[in-house]
């Protein structure tokens, strides 16, 4: 098929505006028209006539994407000494209660009343106006400004002013098991499958912080507008780490990042409309511009891991959370952005969220949310508490004497001088319970303590992985002339490379030639290579369908393949269309060499390999 005839019937199957295959021109819409007809991604189930905000990742998008969570595991698990979980996409409705998602994880909606269309009503605000921010401001903040702002359906051109803006809990709901007796969600974030099997997982740490778990999964949102391609989707795959340390103690090991430099584009910079400035980790420690050491670690740590995947270091800037920008959970928040079609986005969160998940899941179920943490020599404190006779409480409280026995205890502990008096009164349930201070049994014990439990903080790297995989094609969208005629490559790393390399018969009608040209992309794929075979069309036109998808070379098998000893093949460059001979015999390890980082520039300078 013709690249015409690609396109054609690519172009006759339904188009998608949220996915931008409708015909635009935007860097964006040429990348997504590029990701559906040469299988990087498109929408799922466009027979059906597809759903917004859902993706189907294809044949060279599923290994593009394997590859980039590849090399996330290789930097954030294997190489940082850290855990790996897999849990389940469904988790119970208390799991979301506690994490504060039930309550909090809201977008702002307004329904048109002509159309029906439900739109991101903070998103119409900022599409209308100079607010960048507009998620910060309040409901009323934001309906006022549909009005003010005089802003219409974009759908149907309806005036919105005055239509209720409410909030849209972003989770999708489900019930877990037959009947409605156990309601579950798909869940929001990967993060909390990990908060709730703490106590599990901090005994394989054998209960000694620091420790990181790491998890690599789909998580979904029921976003009431997708849009921009896979920026703003439905169901998506995270990469994400929780660094469990002790706050007072723990600290990272900032000198294997410390030297490396980061474009900064802080909070203050952004309220004084100023610009990014490049810190090294060091200098925006030592100076307090990034407050804990652990983030500025990890923005370190992960500033070389974008460059290694092909993300465009001019396009790229990690940006400060504004105060009221912060998710419910977060203390502090970065995030790397990326510059996509000249706007910034969002392809990891890097926050801190204190103790915020792990208290409020120990206040949840109980105990196990904490850690040990011994001290180097034991201490004598003093321990006020309370020993109540059960004896009077009983006959005067009823049912409720054991709550008030625990109501003295926690007074006790938190407020000891409310024991001077000949009474004290605790609050139980909403009432008040009085209770002689000689039936409490007040007494301050000496104790000698070898340690005490804490509460572990949390810093989470949280990475986008469809908007990173996004961020990468667009980076590395090139184009170029070769012999008259344009020509577009994607000059994705070698090593992330959908397809490695593609074997070519220069002429499929002989057989001696396409025997051997089976037999080499045999050899190659049993050494582990991603190899593709065409033998399909003009052989410039094969290169061309290799260069679309980020082939780094293409073998060409031709008469000297078969007729000359030592046999040899040319190896071409996808960046450069340099081309080289190479004897079978090297093609193997000439090419693994390719995959590892090697340039072809450096190939040429093997002795077996020859310029053409
Ligand atoms: N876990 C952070 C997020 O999902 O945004």
């Amino acid at each position: 098929m013709s690249r015409e005839d690609d396109r054609q019937a690519s172009a006759e199957r339904p188009s998608d505006p949220t996915l931008l295959t409708d015909g635009g021109t935007s860097e964006l819409a040429t990348v997504a028209e590029l990701a559906k007809r040469r299988g990087f991604f498109f929408q799922t189930a466009e027979s059906y006539g597809g759903v917004g905000g859902l993706v189907t990742y294809g044949p060279q998008g599923s290994a593009l994407k394997r590859n980039i969570e590849d090399r996330w595991r290789d930097r954030f698990v294997t190489r940082a000494g850290n855990m790996e979980l897999s849990a389940p996409d469904v988790m119970p409705e208390p799991v979301f209660e506690a994490s504060g998602h039930l309550d909090g994880f809201d977008d702002m909606i307004v329904e048109c009343p002509e159309c029906e269309t439900a739109h991101r009503a903070d998103h119409l605000v900022e599409d209308s106006s100079e607010h960048e921010d507009a998620e910060a401001l309040g409901i009323e903040q934001i309906g006022e400004l549909i009005g003010e702002l005089e802003i219409a359906c974009p759908d149907c051109g309806t005036a919105l002013a005055g239509e209720s803006v409410d909030e849209f809990n972003l989770m999708f709901g489900t019930d877990i098991g037959p009947g409605s007796s156990q309601p579950g969600y798909l869940r929001p974030e990967t993060a909390q499958g990990i908060f709730t099997e703490f106590p599990r997982l901090k005994e394989y740490a054998r209960g000694k912080l620091p420790f990181g778990v790491a998890q690599i999964g789909d998580a979904y949102r029921n976003e009431i507008a997708p849009r921009r391609g896979l920026i703003r989707v439905r169901a998506f795959t995270q990469a994400e780490l929780e660094q469990f340390i002790d706050p007072e103690e723990d600290e990272p090991a900032i000198e294997a990042v410390a030297d490396v430099e980061l474009p900064l584009y802080t909070a203050p910079a952004q309220a004084d409309e100023g610009g990014q400035e490049t810190y090294t980790v060091r200098k925006a420690v030592e100076e307090g511009v990034i407050e804990s050491a652990w983030i500025a670690y990890y923005l370190g740590l992960a500033r070389d891991w974008y460059e290694a995947i092909g993300i465009d270091m001019d396009r790229f800037r990690y940006r400060q959370h504004k105060a009221g920008e912060r998710a419910h959970y977060a203390a502090d928040c970065w995030d790397a952005e990326t510059e996509l079609d000249g706007e910034w986005v969002e392809v990891t969160g890097f926050a801190y969220r204190s103790d915020y998940d792990l208290t409020n899941h120990a206040a949840a179920t109980g105990d196990g949310f904490t850690v040990f943490k011994q001290y180097d020599e034991p201490k004598t404190v003093e321990r006020p508490g309370v020993d109540p006779d059960m004896s009077t409480l009983g006959p005067e409280f009823g049912g409720d004497a054991s709550a008030v026995a625990d109501a003295l205890a926690s007074l006790a502990a938190s407020e000891p001088d409310a024991f001077t008096g000949d009474t004290v009164t605790v609050e139980i349930g909403g009432d008040s319970a009085t209770v002689a201070t000689d039936v409490a049994n007040f007494a301050v014990e000496t104790v000698t303590e070898t340690g005490e439990h804490i509460t572990p903080h949390v810093v989470e790297p949280s990475f986008g992985i469809g908007r990173l995989f996004y961020s990468v094609l667009v980076h590395s969208y090139e184009t170029d002339e070769v012999d008259g005629e344009e020509r577009t490559y994607l000059s994705v790393p070698a090593e992330l490379a959908p397809t490695f390399a593609c074997v070519v018969p220069l002429v499929s009608n002989e057989p001696a030639l396409v025997e051997q040209a089976e037999q080499i992309r045999d050899q190659l794929r049993d050494a582990g290579l991603e190899v593709a075979y065409d033998e399909s069309g003009a052989i410039g036109r094969r290169y061309r369908r290799q260069d679309e998808i980020g082939t780094p070379v293409c073998v060409t098998v031709d008469h000297e393949s078969i007729e000359e000893e030592p046999t040899s093949v040319t190896v071409r460059d996808r960046d450069t269309t340099a081309q080289a001979r190479v004897p079978v015999t090297e093609l193997r390890d000439c090419l693994l060499a390719l995959r590892a980082g090697t340039s072809f520039s450096d190939l040429l300078d093997r002795d077996a390999v020859t310029p053409v």
